[in-house]
């Protein structure tokens, strides 16, 4: 079953393009996030056509993959974690799950080079930038909204169904219930737009709740491990994204890096907490399963988009530079 399913499974398209990707350019776009040289190289990638920033780009990725030109791109978007999170095991392995080297977590690397990769002509350039854009965004969210997911609900063959206020989650409304979820929760607590949700998850992490926290999620440490055997803040991802761009310069082959892995591995773990807590038939933009996965979103989105500004910032300024 495609468990660690990624966002567009997770939200369907329509949200893309209402919430996500606005919310991807008000979170990630913004001058205190981004710092001068990423900034710059952002704004110069994205012309006009995308507005000059990640947020309208950020749906591109799902936009392309159904055409012939990028059916390459088509398993790119996801890492099929092969664990069990119905019986309470949930992972995600490099060699088990993307021993093809075809998976979100080798498109990271790969186009984390290829960004950065100025002899590359500016088509390609901006074609890396805008994916690692969608999949950072997009995909990292997590699970939360995943057994929504058509595919896995057909795949994983247990008769899970999904409603969300009082509609079915069949295969053709599958993706609409997803886009429910997070536009009620818009709608409740945010203003009705997505711009207004960007705004106070920034809010959050600046002054908020989010801001004694924000700092350990650039810090590639699996929650799990002892505070004392973790890195500091943004220093492995420094090491390893400096490490990435010398490696692809001598030609090595694209491997997954440890962040985005332990990143994987955060989404994944909600599969075995929230994202399959639900009874067949269960309203899940109601009640329990709603209350419990509204927190897991947000504090998913505000991870992402922190950690894409953090990432980018590596690469075009040396370091994290973030509060
Ligand atoms: C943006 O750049 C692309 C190629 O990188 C080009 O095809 C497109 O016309 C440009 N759009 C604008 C508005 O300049
Ligand atoms: C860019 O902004 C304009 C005006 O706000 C909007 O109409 C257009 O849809 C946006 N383009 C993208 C790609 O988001
Ligand atoms: C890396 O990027 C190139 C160029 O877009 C693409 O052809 C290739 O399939 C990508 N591989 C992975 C694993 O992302
Ligand atoms: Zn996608």
């Amino acid at each position: 079953m495609a468990r660690f399913i990624t966002l567009i499974s997770v939200l369907g398209a329509a949200v893309h393009v209402s919430a996500w990707g606005n919310l991807g350019h008000e979170t990630v776009g913004r001058p205190q996030f981004l710092a001068p040289k990423a900034a710059t190289f952002v704004h110069s990638t994205l012309n006009a056509t995308w507005n000059f920033s990640l947020g309208p780009a950020a749906i591109w990725a799902d936009q392309v993959k159904g055409e012939a030109a990028f059916k390459w791109s088509a398993n790119l978007h996801f890492v099929d974690a092969e664990d069990s999170p119905l019986t309470g095991s949930c992972s995600v392995q490099e060699q088990r799950d993307c021993g093809n080297g075809q998976c979100i977590l080798t498109a990271i690397a790969n186009f984390t080079t290829r960004v950065v990769e100025t002899s590359l002509p500016k088509e390609q350039i901006l074609e890396a930038l805008l994916f690692l854009d969608h999949v950072s965004l997009v995909h990292f969210i997590g699970d939360i909204g995943q057994p929504l997911h058509v595919e896995a609900i057909e795949e994983g063959g247990n008769g899970i169904s999904a409603k969300c206020s009082g509609e079915s989650s069949t295969n053709l409304h599958a993706q609409r219930s997803d886009t429910g979820m997070v536009t009620k929760h818009i709608d409740q607590s945010h203003g009705g737009t997505p711009q207004q949700y960007a705004n106070d998850l920034v809010a959050e992490i600046k002054t908020g709740a989010f801001k004694s926290e924000a700092a350990s999620w650039i810090s590639c440490s699996s929650p799990t491990e002892p505070l004392s055997k973790r890195s500091p803040p943004g220093e492995m991802l420094e090491r390893e994204l400096k490490a990435l761009v010398h490696a692809h310069r001598s030609a090595q082959a694209i491997t997954p890096l440890a962040c985005p892995l332990v990143w994987a591995a955060e989404s994944n773990a909600f599969d075995c907490s929230v994202v399959f807590d639900f009874t067949t038939g269960e309203d899940l933009c109601s009640g329990t399963y709603f209350a419990n996965a509204i927190p897991v979103i947000d504090l998913q989105l505000a991870k992402q988009g922190f950690r894409l500004a953090a990432w980018l910032n590596v690469l075009f300024d040396g370091a994290t530079k973030l509060p």
